[in-house]
């Protein structure tokens, strides 16, 4: 799409410069964003893409250059206190204040002094346009990941900004939900413009300029065509290849339905006789893992508790690596939890065979890398944080803190990061120091709540390698994985 010059630019960068704690974290960014435009930005993890939309939102200030936003700028269409830029955050919980899905919606809404009707039509077209009618009166906290990404969404759209600022939007939707978003984006820069970040290629033939960050540089900015024919991915790491290959086979956009829920009614029949399936354990032995009827419920805090799980059974064999799939809100995280005992079941039955007896290589039970990494770090550095879990089931602190540099480097994170703080991290630097802290435990059991959300096509592709790499070493462990995503390079998958 060509823009005449005279369109104006509601977002400007010129020269711009930022560091923290004198790290040098974005240096000479110029580009701006004309109305009518959605612009991608994708870059490796840590380039620098979250720090340049909290410059946008206004919520860091450059060192250097100049920075102007719709927000800084004076509109002569304003009639209402609203903000002028939605900016839809890469870890969605961390957003949400209000006790109940509707009062988050309109918690904005109010701070401008909109009359009630105007707040009631506001709230109720963006959760329709969400998909989150049906939970209005529930707590935000207590949504799946996927649920909560949505929720944040439907904030920003309810308050119609001209500037909106998507960090990895879809990073924790499933497929068709993506879809959804990307459209919506595609509809909303309509009524003023997107910058949209998206680490995995899917994304970004839906912009109209690809914008690629490196090492905190902007060094390609052009139509996504261009610049994905161009040396720029291969310069800077990047891989054009899509993150995302079992969920389109499974679903076509088409058989979407017209809101964003994917429920058991509208799975497409080929998936339908996977349903009752358990998976069997390998020949002869005795699994695992075994469970049987596992029915759990999840406390609401403003509603009653609500049924999450309906009868699973699962049968997990030693040396397995094991998919979980299925749309947001499906349960994953919840089926997760149980099986690590960190929620409490209703009824059904869990058998762990071998993974809690004690062995001559240390070996702990269960190991979960949780779904949002953020909120699992208590400690003040990374090396501290991962060899914590490992000291306290008693090794002693040498070999505690080699285990945690081997799983470091694993996960890809360079010497460099040991005497950081983990709150200080881009999400995907977070989400490999929580592989980390699980893979140092060297559970019998590990479970990865979506491991790959967020990260860009390499860094997804090295847990696939993690993952079959460890299944291929120690077959006496097992492996089981949720994810929106991908189970195709798993190296076994049900
Ligand atoms: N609060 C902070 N203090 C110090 N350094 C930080 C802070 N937040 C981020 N960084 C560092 O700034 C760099 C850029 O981080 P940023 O979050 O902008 O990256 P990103 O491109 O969004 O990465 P990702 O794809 O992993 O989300 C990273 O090296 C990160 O470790
Ligand atoms: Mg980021």
């Amino acid at each position: 799409m060509i823009y005449p010059s005279e369109t104006p630019e509601l977002l400007t960068l010129k020269d711009v410069s930022f560091s923290r704690n004198d790290r040098p974290i974005l240096n000479g960014i110029s580009f701006g964003v004309r109305a009518g435009e959605l612009v991608i930005i994708t870059g490796r993890s840590g380039s620098g893409k979250t720090s340049l939309l909290k410059l946008a939102a206004g919520l860091l200030q450059p060192n250097r250059g100049r920075l102007q936003t719709v927000a800084s700028s004076p509109d002569t269409d304003s009639s209402n206190a609203l903000p002028r830029v939605g900016f839809v955050r890469q870890e969605p919980a961390n957003q949400l204040i209000a006790g109940t899905v509707e009062e988050e919606v309109s918690f904005a809404l109010s701070l401008a002094n909109l009359p009630p009707e105007d707040i009631k039509s506001r709230v109720d077209s963006a959760l329709q346009r969400t998909g989150l009618q049906d939970v209005r009166q529930q707590s935000p906290h207590t949504l799946s990941g996927g649920m909560m990404q949505r929720l944040a969404i439907a904030c920003a759209l309810a308050t119609s900004p001209r500037l909106w600022l998507f960090d990895e939007p879809t990073a924790y939707l499933d497929p068709p939900s993506r879809v959804v978003i990307q459209r919506m984006a595609m509809d909303v820069r309509r009524a003023g413009a997107v910058l949209f970040v998206a680490s995995d290629p899917y994304e970004w033939s839906i912009g109209d300029r690809l914008l690629v960050l490196h090492e905190g540089r902007l060094v390609a900015d052009g139509h996504p065509d261009e610049v994905m024919s161009s040396k720029v991915l291969e310069l800077t790491g990047l891989s054009r290849h899509q993150k995302t290959h079992v969920w389109p086979t499974l679903f076509k956009v088409e058989d979407l339905p017209k809101d964003m829920s994917v429920d058991n009614e509208h799975l497409p029949e080929s998936l339908k006789p996977w349903l009752d399936t358990v998976p069997s354990a390998e020949s002869g032995d005795l699994p695992l893992l075994q469970a049987r009827g596992l029915v759990a419920s999840r406390a609401a805090l403003m509603s009653a508790s609500r049924e999450v799980l309906h009868g699973i059974n699962l049968e997990i064999g030693n040396g397995e690596c094991v998919a979980l799939i299925g749309p947001a809100g499906a349960g994953k995280t919840s089926l997760l939890e149980v099986l690590a005992e960190l929620s409490p079941l209703d009824s059904g039955e869990i058998i762990k065979h071998s993974v809690d007896q004690p062995d001559a290589e240390d070996h702990c039970g269960v190991s979960l890398a949780f779904q949002f990494p953020e909120r699992q770090f208590f400690s003040e550095t990374v090396l501290e944080e991962v060899a914590y879990g490992v000291r306290n089931s008693g090794i002693s602190n040498p070999e505690a803190n080699d285990r945690a540099l081997e799983a470091l480097f694993k996960t890809g994170l360079s010497l460099e990061y040991t005497g950081r703080s983990p709150f200080e991290l881009s999400g995907g630097e977070a989400r490999r120091v929580a592989l980390a802290v699980a893979l140092a435990l060297h559970p019998r059991l590990l479970m990865l709540d979506e491991p790959t959300a967020g990260l860009d096509s390499v860094d997804a592709d090295r847990i696939g390698e993690i993952i079959a790499v460890e299944v291929e070493a120690d077959r006496k462990s097992t492996r089981l994985n949720s994810s929106h995503t991908d189970i195709s390079r798993m190296p076994s998958s049900a």
